[in-house]
């Protein structure tokens, strides 16, 4: 097969090199990928949501498949825009229609859904410039932490979290009347504060079945103790040792089955990756949030610790004959650990040579922003590599991860050294 995969980063470069070992791979082209996707395939100069010329590519190399890694083309609709050309709709997109991408897109879509589908979630009201007033009364009787969320995509920094009525009023304002993140606060969703530990649960479906992919926990904190700014994500592990055959079967039965089924009976298309974000509360999942993709960086944990064969499995997904596919996990554990531009999550700088990669023996470097020079790797994002590694336990994993690390450098690199710290 002759695949082309959407993205740039580390969930991209995990998912080219687990398409590379498939016996049915023809040919890998990654657009626009980075320097570490170019080791498993092509890179083409093709931006994600650039839908004209990603038709054109797909004719012109006779690409049978797309992969479609980030959230972007599909809440554009990529889905969409493939069915309803002629010479496209043959070719299956991995990934939801734009309407089931409105589970990501929109949080308001999402709390209906799971709603309509008694999916368990926090408890909310969705609020809009009109009625700020009622927004106001409604944060009036809740019990802090207030949190409060915009309802479009926001760049993973649309949810506040506040201790402080006043404040959470006056963030709700702004939201909504001052458009702090635009359009996608245009409308704002109050949510019931939940305690508890994430975890992220994913599934591929072919809009009948499903299978359920390893579950990871993502370090989504730029500081040791899960201190300070939230970030695309700092590190994550597999599996996570409290979601046990109990939880788990819970998470099926109580999100998974009604989220594929209910899907289903709204007439909604979905063919790809469901991402869960849960939370565990006293031994009972809710749904914090759905992406409609794989998480970053779960996927470079999730991605190693599948042993069934890729591009099996979204065939199945793109001939409804997922039901049919078996799915094997490694026992084995895996980390990951990300190095960072120094000063990201806020301004930090790119272009920075990055050394020792072809040193690393024990772990596999999953490039997250990397751009290449000829044969030099030179930084080109936030989080820069991601360091992931097998062990027979987990403590195994992360030793080698760190060791791994040491090998690798590049000017201001940052890494948090307690990846795990909480589930060793
Ligand atoms: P989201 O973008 O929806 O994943 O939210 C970002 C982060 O905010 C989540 O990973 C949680 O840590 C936190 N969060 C979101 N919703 C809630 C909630 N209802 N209760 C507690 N924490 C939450
Ligand atoms: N790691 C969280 C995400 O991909 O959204």
């Amino acid at each position: 097969m002759r695949v082309l995969l959407l993205g740039s980063g580390g969930r991209e470069h995990a998912i080219a090199w687990k398409l590379a070992k498939s016996s049915q791979l023809e040919h890998l082209f990654i657009a626009p990928g980075n320097a570490g996707t170019r080791l498993h395939g092509t890179n083409v100069p093709i931006q994600t949501t650039d839908f004209e010329a990603i038709k054109a590519f797909v004719l012109a190399e006779s690409v049978n498949m797309v992969v479609v890694g980030p959230e972007d083309p599909l809440v554009k609709g990529i889905q969409d825009f493939f069915l309803a050309d002629p010479e496209l709709k043959s070719v299956p997109v991995i990934g939801p229609s734009k309407e089931a991408a409105q589970l990501e897109g929109s949080k308001d879509f999402a709390k209906i859904f799971m709603m309509r589908h008694n999916i368990p979630t926090a408890k909310y009201a969705t609020f809009t410039k009109d009625t700020l007033d009622k927004g106001y009364a409604f944060l009036e009787n809740m019990k802090a932490p207030y949190v409060l969320k915009a309802d479009g995509l926001a760049a993973g920094k649309g949810v506040l979290i506040i201790n402080d009525l006043k404040e959470a009023k006056a963030e709700l304002k702004a939201m909504l009347a001052d458009a702090k993140f635009g359009d996608a606060s245009s409308r704002v969703v109050i949510e019931q504060f939940l305690s508890g530990v994430e975890c992220s649960v994913f599934v591929i479906t072919d809009g009948d079945s499903y299978k359920i992919l390893p579950e990871a926990k993502d370090y989504k904190r730029i500081g040791e103790g899960d201190q300070g700014l939230n970030t695309g994500g700092m590190g994550a592990v597999s599996p996570v040792p409290f979601v046990d055959k109990t939880f788990m079967d819970k998470i099926e039965n109580q999100i998974i089955i009604p989220t594929v089924k209910g899907l289903k009976a709204d007439k909604i298309l979905y063919k790809g990756f469901i991402f869960f974000g849960l939370i565990n509360v006293k031994g009972e999942p809710y749904v914090i949030e759905y992406n409609c993709r794989m998480g970053d960086p779960e996927t470079e944990v999730v991605m190693p610790r599948l042993k069934s064969d890729l591009l099996d499995l979204l065939e199945g997904v793109a001939t409804n004959t997922l039901s049919e596919c078996d799915i094997q996990f490694e026992e084995r554990s895996a980390c990951t650990v990300m190095m960072v531009a120094g000063g990201y999550p806020e301004e930090y700088e790119k272009g920075k040579t990055i050394t020792g990669l072809n040193g690393i023996t024990e772990s596999l470097v999953f490039h997250a922003g990397t751009a290449s020079d000829g044969p030099v790797v030179l930084s080109n994002g936030g989080r820069v590599v991601a360091v992931t590694s097998y062990g027979k336990n987990l403590e195994i994993a992360l030793e080698r991860s760190y060791r791994s690390i040491d090998k690798i450098s590049f000017d201001g690199a940052y890494y948090r050294k307690d990846i795990g710290f909480d589930v060793r």
